[in-house]
């Protein structure tokens, strides 16, 4: 028996950063958004062992996030069995898309397919917090207000009916120095957590009523101003952005993706044409 599954991508529309815990994990404040750029992945059933293809395109070794999914169900479910996973990379890594992340969730999908649907989608979500703090999102997916360390889910109303472009430009940013370089700016949260907590209701509502132009205003990335001061490139994709016609250009996650909002297919269209015949990895995908 084989499955597959679209591991899909993901932009933080917004995100703070509002505590840091003992163990060195933050606290977030994020509305995370599915969009339509996908890894596939392939899962048949077979032999004794998990066996990750990636066709060279990324290391199959246990550090890869697909066999700690694998680990991580086998565990919950209390049983294992062997699986031949093929994994189509498409997600650029390290780059504030949740590639990652997407890929592990689809292999928890995939397996549970496998094992006659062991687990819901919830108890799938809460296995996958122990492999990354984006998983449970990307278990779930679709547009939802994410807490905690991202294991705290609430679904949010998306009338929303924008097209995203994903630009990305430069080496990938290590997540863990991200927060680092965040740590180094705050000796506590409190600030961001009180802002967060101020923007959110219009974020909501803005979201809720699919008003484009009011959301522009509101959408913000706690990491963009940090990452920005290393990175010019990350600011010139945004104002390049701004410049093809996008609404609203912010980064995504720890960067340095930088995700525009169009109002129409076509302004996103010759916006992907314009960045193209500058160098720019970019492409255009829907909010799912
Ligand atoms: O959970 P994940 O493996 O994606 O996180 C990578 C690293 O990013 C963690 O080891 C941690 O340093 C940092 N992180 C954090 N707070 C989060 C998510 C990630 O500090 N909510």
């Amino acid at each position: 028996m084989t499955v597959t599954e679209q591991a899909y991508a993901k932009i933080n529309l917004s995100l703070d950063v509002t505590g840091r815990r003992a163990d060195g994990y933050h606290e977030l404040v994020s509305v995370m958004q599915n969009i339509s750029l996908c890894d596939t992945l392939t899962v048949s059933r077979e032999g004794e062992d998990v066996c990750l293809d990636t066709g060279g395109a990324l290391s199959a070794d246990e550090s890869n996030l697909v066999c700690r999914a694998a680990n991580a169900y086998f565990d919950a479910a209390g049983v294992r069995f062997g699986a031949h996973i093929t994994l189509e990379k498409h997600i650029p890594m390290c780059a504030g898309l949740g590639g990652g992340s997407a890929d592990a969730a689809a292999t928890l999908r995939a397996l549970n397919a496998l094992d006659g649907n062991r687990f819901t989608k919830e108890r799938l979500a809460a296995i996958g917090a122990s492999v990354g703090a984006d998983v449970p999102f990307c278990v779930m997916g679709g547009t939802r207000l994410c807490r905690g360390i991202g294991e705290r889910m609430e679904r949010v109303e998306n009338a929303l009916r924008a097209h995203a472009v994903i630009a990305i430009t430069g080496e990938g940013v290590s997540t863990p120095q991200a927060f680092a370089a965040l740590d180094a700016e705050h000796d506590d949260f409190s600030v961001p957590a009180r802002e967060a907590e101020q923007r959110l209701p219009a974020i909501l509502a803005a979201l809720r009523g699919g008003e484009l132009e009011v959301l522009a205003s509101l959408l913000y990335n706690r990491f963009e101003p940090v990452i920005e001061r290393e990175r010019g490139s990350v600011a010139a994709l945004r104002e390049a952005l701004l410049a093809a016609g996008a609404t609203v250009a912010r980064m995504s996650g720890s960067g340095p993706a930088v995700f525009g909002l169009f109002a129409s297919a076509e302004a996103a269209e010759r916006a992907v044409h314009s960045l193209l015949c500058k160098g720019v990895t970019a492409l255009a995908c829907a909010l799912i």
